[in-house]
This record gives C-alpha cells, structure tokens and sequence, in this order.
C-alpha cells in the first residue's frame, strides 16, 4: 500500500464501502442493470487495466505530452491512479448480471495546504504537470468555491460496449454522494472531451473554464495538442450543500 496518500474516512456512521446508486438502461429492447459503488480494493488491478486501455491510451493530455508513448511512461500511469484509488474515493459502475466493469471514475483529495509535489525524473511528465499548473493557475477552484479542500479526477472512463447509455453521468452524479460520505463540498475536473464535458452538463456541473486546443498549443509550446483541434479542454466543477 502506498504511504504517500491518506485514506480518507467517512463521516461519522457513513458505512464504507457502500452502493451509491442502482439504474437500468434499455437498449435495442433488452433492459441493462448497472450499479455504482465505491471502488474496493478488490477490483484495483482491474480497475489499472481498464483505466489504462479505456482512458490514458487515448487521452488528450498523455498524447500532448507524450507520457503514454513509453512503457515506463505506462509504468508510471498505472502506478499514480493505485495511488489515487487507495485514497478510498473512486467509483465503479458495474454491470448487474455480468458484473463486469463499465465504468470508472479514479478520484482523489488535495488540499489547498498541501506541498508542491516534488518534480518528476521523466521529461514528459514534467510537461504534464506543466500543463495542469497552467490550468489551475487559469481557474483557482479553491478560491471561486472558497473551499480548503476538493476532490479531483485523475480520470473517467465507460467501456466501448457500454458508451452512449448514460452510464458517465451517472458516474458523475454519484461523486456527490462522496462528497457527502467525506464531508467535502467540491468536486472539480478537467474534461478533456466532448463526450465527458456532455456528460458533466447533463450530471449538473458548472463550467468554470474553457480553452481551445489551439490556444493550449500556443500557450504550452513545448506540448502538442493537434490531435485535439476543433474541440476545447474544460474545467468543470459541482458544489454540494
Ligand atoms: C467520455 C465518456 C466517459 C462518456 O461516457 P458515456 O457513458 O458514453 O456518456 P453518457 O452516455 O453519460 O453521455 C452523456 C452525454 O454525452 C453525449 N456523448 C457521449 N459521448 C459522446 C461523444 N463521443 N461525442 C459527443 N457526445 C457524446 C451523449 O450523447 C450524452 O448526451 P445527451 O445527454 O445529450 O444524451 C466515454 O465516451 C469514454 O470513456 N471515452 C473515452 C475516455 C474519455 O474521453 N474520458 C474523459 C476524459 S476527461
């Protein structure tokens, strides 16, 4: 178990782990059953593997940098997201009868206390995190909500045969029943895609900012974002009373 992370316990008589939420979904006449629970640690090497596959592989930002191009750079992805699921706040949505993975959603806690992180020995991560700084230094979300402390994404993904169906909005409805369970106010994340930035709009989330993948190559030169053109890099954020 990672040491670096806290593991963040719940409020007073909030049970963990628990189920968050239960849906179906009709499709092609044939009705579906997934649910959303906390992510145990039973499902953690499955969860690397296809947040690995259905996320980092194609993911803007690890293309624009070019930490996903190496099987260091993977390496070192799989083992950040076991550092963020052992925190204990990450979602799963899995499908009832099969009870496969559909969908996940890797979260973590950050402080606005808390240290700068030491930089990183690999050149392309060392430009990933140059552009997260760029973004929170573009949207403070710790000041807009005047907040201490928010839960962040380090990413969301739906398996191929499951997209479309509403299962990622129902993700992101589910982080606030997190958010209750730790006693946070705010979730915020950077939506890289048109698809995940719909689904947020559909789950209830304020857009806080938005930037062209143009502008993101202007500003961040020594990162190539062309693949992403056309589209626009989002920041998107739910407060809960
Ligand atoms: C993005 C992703 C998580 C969406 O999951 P999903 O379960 O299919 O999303 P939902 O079914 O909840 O869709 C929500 C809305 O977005 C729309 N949408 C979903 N994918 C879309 C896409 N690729 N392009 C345009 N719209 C899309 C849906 O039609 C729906 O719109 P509606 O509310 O008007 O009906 C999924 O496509 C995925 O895993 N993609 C690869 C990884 C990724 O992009 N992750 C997000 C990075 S921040």
């Amino acid at each position: 178990m990672s040491t670096e992370f806290v593991v963040y316990p719940r409020r007073d008589g909030v049970p963990y782990p628990q189920i968050y939420s239960r849906f179906k979904v009709k499709s092609e006449d044939v009705e579906d059953e997934f649910f959303i629970q906390d992510l145990t640690v039973n499902y953690f090497d499955m969860a690397v593997d296809f947040i690995v596959e259905n996320h980092a592989r194609g993911a803007v930002f690890h293309r624009a940098a070019g930490t996903i191009g190496t099987e260091a750079g993977v390496d070192i992805i799989r083992k950040n997201y076991r550092a963020a699921f052992e925190q204990r706040v990450s979602l799963i949505c899995i499908d009832a009868k099969t009870n496969e993975i559909a969908g996940l959603n890797a979260l973590y806690l950050a402080s606005k206390f808390d240290p700068p992180k030491p930089e990183s020995d690999d050149p392309n991560f060392r430009k990933l995190n140059q552009t997260l700084k760029f973004i929170e230094e573009s949207f403070n979300v710790y000041e807009h909500y005047g907040v201490d402390r928010v839960m962040f994404a380090a990413g969301l993904c739906v398996d191929k045969t499951y997209r479309g169906r509403g299962i990622a909005t129902e993700i992101l409805k589910a982080r606030a029943h997190v958010l209750k369970a730790i006693g946070v106010e705010v979730t915020s994340s950077i939506f890289s895609t048109v698809g995940a930035q719909k689904a947020a709009k559909a789950a209830g989330y304020d857009e806080n900012f938005s930037i062209s993948y143009e502008d993101m190559d202007e500003k961040l030169p020594s990162l190539n974002f062309s693949h992403g053109y056309g589209n626009t890099c989002k920041v998107l954020s739910l407060k809960v009373k």
